[in-house]
């Protein structure tokens, strides 16, 4: 299809965002296995539940305007999935990868910021009022999840500097400089 108006610029996205939320209902037990803070995997399985409500909210606006998506697959999120699946082979279980699952996790949730924010403009211009209340409410469920995914990643970070001082002062700065 080509993209000749705004109403088929926001059926192309809604096609990707869809495909996006479908890969991510797939990842997410991934993350979930592979985390080890069990507040951690509780928020990947909590995401998953959202998720699959934000597809229902994709599947009701689809309904309501009577349009037909486009089969296709989001490359920008298949992108984000394969490098967190190469951390998830490269890391490690522990603290470590858990931090790099969080970064990968949060890269996730910025692409769908960003689209689920275009597609509520794109559904108010096109006065699709009912639309962009549905789309809005699942923009707002990933900025949620992006804040939880940055509090575990502090309350991470804040446990390992506290380890780090039991284990001497490992981070001091050298009394020696090389200037
Ligand atoms: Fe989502
Ligand atoms: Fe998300």
């Amino acid at each position: 299809m080509t993209i000749k108006s705004i109403q088929d610029l926001f059926v192309h996205e809604l096609s990707d965002i869809y495909s996006a939320e479908k890969q991510l209902t797939k990842a997410l037990p991934r993350l979930a296995r592979a985390a080890e803070n069990p507040q951690l995997s509780k928020a990947f399985d909590q995401h998953l539940e959202e998720t699959r409500g934000q597809i229902e909210r994709i599947d009701k606006i689809v309904e309501q305007l009577d349009l037909r998506l486009k089969r296709t697959k989001c490359a920008g999120m298949e992108g984000l999935v394969d490098e967190a699946r190469e951390i998830i082979e490269s890391v490690p279980q522990g603290a470590l990868r858990d931090a790099a699952l969080i970064g990968g996790a949060q890269k996730a949730e910025h692409y769908e910021i960003a689209s689920y924010g275009t597609l509520c403009a794109l559904a108010k211009q096109l006065g699709h009022q009912e639309a962009a209340k549905l789309l809005d409410q699942t923009l707002q469920e990933e900025k949620a999840t992006d804040q939880k995914l940055t509090e575990l990643a502090e309350q991470g970070a804040n446990q390992q500097a506290a380890q780090v001082s039991k284990g001497g002062d490992k981070h001091a700065p050298s009394s020696e400089s090389r200037h």
